[in-house]
């Protein structure tokens, strides 16, 4: 259980909004050094320059850095097994590594293991809640469902649809698969700090009947959550313009079916159009970018901007295993990698936004987590600024904040984190 009032002391940095593209003084940055942050039964109640005293549990983690914790929006838990695999592109790694280290989840002590090990492994690099895809199994959703509620996060996840182009052990079909949703939507969905998504894993694996489905789903329920792939890498999107000819476009595949809504998350969106992101932006539909994934698989370069120009939420996701990391930092890093190629620079604000606050108003979640405003729950991580001597000589060298945290976004990874409390629980301690 949460201790009853606990107080942790720091160097507080959080958004009250969303900051602008480019801007390294933008106002919606907070930051309150050396400051303590007020927890009562697990959430904020405030924040203050002077010490709480004796009532409260107080622990100095003076000249630390601490901030809300990370969101990943796009993350698949199996495949923690295959992160770092050599060689091949999207369509030719899930065939060689991802389906086949897939296939093992139908076993429930598997699925059971490897779901405590990838939320452990999530709250040991700094992030504490997540939109997750774990296999076709209905066991490997309810595996992580269970192991979230043991550890109080807030998880959004679904089985996998997917019912044709995929191996033997990998296909379910349009009833069962049904079923299986109702069910785990019943028992899930809204309890504790859980939710549900519909999970198709991209057009080319699911039948149109499958698709309709699962639209009628999200038609039937709108605070179900729809997590999918979109138009990610160029063979795939050439194969979905074969297997869907009156389809516009890749996104409109799925617009037809009605899958595309507040609560829906779609991973890259890489090679969409003018007319698809306008349709994201009335739809309300959200982008979930994953940069490191991007660059691993050779997929391309995710045009930020243009997203927020034409009024499309972007998150930031690890997407491992096409991501070589959980480290939310390093996402980042890569993320103003991408830009750079793009000829565009992602500010550490952008950055940092994206992965708490800006993630959590995209999922409607921004009265849970994401920033330090009394009433949300302490989802919190404790940083250290540095990791040996390299970034420290950096540190001390910074002239101002942005150019401190944008070297501590480049520089750091979960090597740097000391702590991570979900809901003022600690479940995450280095030592
Ligand atoms: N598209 C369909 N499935 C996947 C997957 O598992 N990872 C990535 N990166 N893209 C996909
Ligand atoms: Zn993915």
């Amino acid at each position: 259980a949460a201790p009853a009032r606990l107080a942790l002391k720091g160097d507080l940095l959080d958004f009250t909004a969303a900051p602008a593209w480019a801007r390294v003084d933008d106002p919606a940055v907070r930051f309150r050094p050396g400051h303590w942050l007020l927890i009562e039964q697990g959430r904020i109640v405030g924040v203050q320059a002077d010490d709480p005293g004796e009532g409260w549990q107080r622990e100095d983690h003076s000249g630390r850095l601490i901030l809300p914790g990370f969101v990943d929006t796009h993350v698949h838990s199996p495949q923690l097994d295959v992160i770092a695999s050599y060689g091949t592109e999207l369509l030719d790694w899930l065939n060689t590594y991802t389906f086949p280290a897939e296939r093992r989840y139908q076993d429930p002590d598997v699925a059971q293991e490897g779901a405590a090990r990838f939320l452990d492994a999530l709250l040991a690099h700094g992030t504490t809640a997540a939109v997750v895809y774990p296999t076709v199994h209905k066991v490997s959703a309810e595996a992580l469902f269970e192991a979230a509620a043991a550890r109080g996060m807030r998880l959004i996840t679904g089985k996998i649809l997917m019912d044709r182009h995929a191996p033997d052990g990998l296909r379910d079909d349009v009833h069962q698969a049904e079923r299986d949703c109702l069910d785990l939507i019943a028992r899930h969905h809204r309890r504790e700090r859980l939710a549900y998504a519909v999970t198709v894993r991209f057009a080319p694996t699911s039948t149109p009947e499958q698709l309709a489905m699962a639209g009628a789903l999200c038609r039937a329920d709108p605070t179900l959550y729809m997590q999918t792939h979109v138009a990610e890498n160029r063979s795939e999107v050439d194969w979905v313009a074969r297997l869907f000819p009156e389809a516009r476009s890749y996104l409109d595949v799925y617009d037809r079916v009605g899958l595309l809504h507040p609560r829906a998350v779609l991973a890259h969106g890489i090679w969409l159009d003018e007319t698809d992101r306008a349709v994201l932006a009335r739809t309300g539909a959200q982008i979930a970018h994953c940069p490191s994934s991007n660059l691993f698989l050779g997929s391309g370069l995710f045009d930020w901007p243009a997203h927020l120009a034409a009024g499309v939420a972007v998150s930031v996701a690890s997407d491992v295993g096409g991501g070589t990391s959980l480290s939310t930092q390093r996402t980042l890093s890569d993320g103003y990698k991408v830009q750079a190629l793009k000829g565009q620079r992602m500010t550490a604000w952008c950055g940092l936004h994206a992965a708490t606050r800006g993630a959590a108003e995209a999922l409607d979640l921004s009265s849970e987590l994401g920033h330090f405003d009394p009433g949300t729950l302490a989802d919190v991580c404790i940083w250290d600024w540095a990791s040996g001597p390299v970034a420290q000589g950096r540190m001390d060298l910074a002239r101002d904040l942005h150019e401190r945290v944008f070297a501590w976004m480049t520089l750091s990874d979960e090597r740097n984190l000391v702590a991570s409390y979900v809901a003022g629980v600690a479940r995450f301690r280095r030592d």
